[in-house]
């Protein structure tokens, strides 16, 4: 029987566990990346295990989330990442370079290799046939210093691309329908693997508008095939050694398979405030639209942007509009200042932002009260504009475009009727700008031993959860309901994202636009368990919307389910994280309720615990649906205690 990719990659990565989809397995990790708001906590953890230097074939941290530096704690962060990267012997892809993802598949993604980075969106790399999971900081730590990497062996999925994207549609009708069909949950447990002669004609960065907003389905990660337009890709880098062609096997076994004939696209939008809420453009009531943003990892290349400023052509972007660009590398910029892109935006009336991911996490050009903000980013939750009166809806830039015109949802094609034909001529360079001054290389062992790693007042400690007691019996501090994200636990903006190395200060505002009274309560109380429903800890990787809870003494999650990639950080940070065995009972419970749990090191194992709802007079079960590695984690009290036990034992 023939292979997908996937399983081709995860074999030739193989060191122990089961492949049976569901099971456990280890894979060794090639690269990592880290970002800015996120790294700071990962390279603490890194400190803390006492290695020398990083144990992967190449790290990169990243400085490229919040370069605004609106006050000393983020500056101060990006002093102590650049000094830790020296230390131990990682790159650094200096502010203005580009966002993480985007450079990384460009100058330093190869084929067949595995990647783990500290955030969601990590599976942009699959664009050029890498396996790259997005996972929480605790594990790319783990991964810095070579140990294998803890994986549920996924379910993959043949996604058969046929046909061709009219002009005026692009790669994020092809995602979107994807989150239509498959939800914003439906993918857990699940890698889609996209082949198919409608697959085989997307270049690289129309692929990985797919892999990357592929997580907003809640998959592992999603993968192309590593073919001629990889090879072009590379080649058009200054790369054509790193190419390798790596395909399934013509027979493959899929799990399952999904059809979609790329012609039968329309424009689609995705409206508040889930990403799957995707509905034709055209059927869209005609709001007035307050905010248009052209940018972010997943839409931010350069035909791309190239095609949005064609739709501008003769245009101007409409009165009431604020409408920003924010292009997601150094390279492009200069690729499309070199074509003439740039002048055509500028002369309609768009405002150029910093080459970073600024807006789509908050971080300036938050909407008006209310405000109709329309985005090519990936995600369109409740607040994550970092207004959370605002409605954020999601297209392609050639639609922002069309509607930054008019003010109103619109297409390219209204705009541009039959002379919308020019935007499928519009290609990737093929040879791109090849300028790595940005890119700081790792320095010899020798002298990165002399580096002395720089903490200014706001990089604070590490907070480690002691092991879990055998006996519990705390509170309820809060019970949330379905869906809530990470931005919910830790709101997204620059403000809050500068205290992301304090942890201190950051608890305090955990839970702040969902629950504000959530931080002095869950202090008050000293410990205590946190009730949700369902896909509890949704959308970014950030793990401080678990480090937080932690610190302010939550002991458990009890959830009708957890998303995967926080489920992973609860267990990373000492909380464990239950199932309700029955959904039904979720209702039955109320914040305040005193919960008491005995005998719990004994029933972890199991996988099963038995709760007393002592308030109610009840008692229900909850499962723990993880891994024998995590079991192991929890009893040991998180990641970092287990890790150093695992490479004492190996010492
Ligand atoms: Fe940055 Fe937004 Fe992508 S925060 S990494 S541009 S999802």
């Amino acid at each position: 029987m023939g292979k997908s990719l996937t399983r081709k990659i995860i074999e030739s990565h193989y060191v122990s566990g089961s492949m049976v989809p569901g099971e456990e397995v280890f894979i060794r990790v090639d690269q990592t990346l880290t970002h800015d708001i996120n790294a700071v906590m990962t390279y603490l953890a890194f400190e803390a295990v006492g290695l020398d230097r990083v144990r992967t074939e190449c790290s990169v941290s990243y400085l490229d989330h919040n370069l605004l530096y609106v006050n000393n704690m983020t500056p101060d962060d990006h002093i102590y990442l650049q000094s830790a990267a020296k230390r131990f012997g990682v790159h650094v892809s200096r502010p203005g370079n580009g966002i993480c993802h985007t450079v990384h598949v460009s100058r330093f993604g190869v084929p067949g290799k595995v990647s783990m980075g500290g955030d969601s969106h990590t599976p942009h790399g699959g664009a050029i046939g890498m396996l790259c999971i997005g996972v929480g900081g605790m594990d790319v730590a783990t991964a810095m210093t070579g140990v294998p990497m803890r994986l549920k062996m996924p379910r993959v999925i043949r996604v058969n691309l046929t046909g061709s994207l009219r002009p005026g549609c692009n790669a994020k009708e092809v995602i979107l329908e994807m989150l239509r069909r498959v939800s914003i949950k439906g993918g857990l447990g699940n890698v889609y693997e996209y082949t198919g002669p409608g697959a085989a004609a997307l270049e690289v960065p129309q692929r990985a508008t797919i892999t990357n907003m592929g997580a907003e389905m809640g998959a592992t990660t999603s993968i192309f095939p590593a073919d001629e337009q990889v090879r072009r890709f590379l080649k058009a880098q200054g790369r054509e050694a790193d190419y390798v062609e790596l395909l399934p096997d013509e027979d493959a076994r899929y799990d399952e398979y999904i059809d979609i004939n790329l012609s039968e696209l329309e424009p689609l939008i995705s409206c508040p405030h889930q990403p799957d809420n995707v509905i034709p453009l055209k059927d869209a009531e005609k709001k007035k639209v307050q905010q248009v943003f052209i940018g972010s990892c997943t839409n931010a290349s350069y035909a791309d942007v190239a095609r949005a400023a064609l739709v501008f052509k003769g245009h101007h972007v409409h009165e009431d509009v604020s409408c920003t660009c924010a292009i997601a590398s150094k390279q492009t910029y200069r690729e499309l200042l070199r074509d003439g892109y740039i002048d055509m935006l500028l002369e309609a009336g768009v405002r150029l932002l910093e080459i970073a991911c600024g807006p789509c996490c908050a971080i300036g050009q938050t909407p008006a009260t209310e405000g109709v903000a329309v985005r090519t980013s990936n995600r369109n939750f409740k607040g994550r504009a970092g207004n959370p009166t605002a409605q954020i809806y999601l297209v392609s830039p050639e639609s922002a475009a069309a509607t930054a015109i008019t003010g109103t949802f619109t297409t390219a094609e209204e705009i541009m009727g039959a002379e919308v034909a020019v935007l499928a001529d519009v290609r990737e360079p093929e040879q791109y700008i090849v300028d790595d001054s940005m890119i700081i290389r790792p320095l010899p062992q020798e002298g990165a031993q002399k580096v002395e790693i720089l903490r200014g007042p706001n990089i604070k400690f590490l907070p480690v959860p002691e092991p879990p007691a055998q006996h519990m019996c705390v509170p309820v501090s809060l019970k949330g309901g379905d869906n809530i994200s990470t931005d919910d636990i830790t709101p997204a903006s620059a403000e809050f994202s500068s205290m992301r190395s304090n942890i201190p200060l950051m608890s305090q505002y955990c839970y702040h636009r969902y629950a504000p009274d959530f931080a002095a309560r869950a202090k008050e109380l000293g410990s205590s368990i946190i009730i949700g429903g369902e896909n509890y800890g949704q959308g970014s990787s950030r793990e401080h919307a678990a480090i937080n809870p932690m610190y302010l003494g939550v002991k458990c999650v009890i959830a009708k389910s957890i998303a995967r990639i926080h489920k992973g950080n609860l267990v990373n940070h000492g909380i464990i994280p239950m199932i309700f065995a029955d959904p039904a009972d979720y209702d039955r419970l109320e914040q305040g309720d005193e919960l008491e749990i005995t005998g719990l090191l004994d029933q972890i194992p199991a996988r099963r615990v038995t709760v007393t709802d002592k308030t109610k007079g009840i008692s229900f079960e909850t499962v723990l649906d993880l891994t024998d590695a995590e079991i192991q984690v929890v009893l040991s009290g998180g990641q970092l205690r287990y890790l150093k036990k695992q490479l004492e034992e190996n010492c």
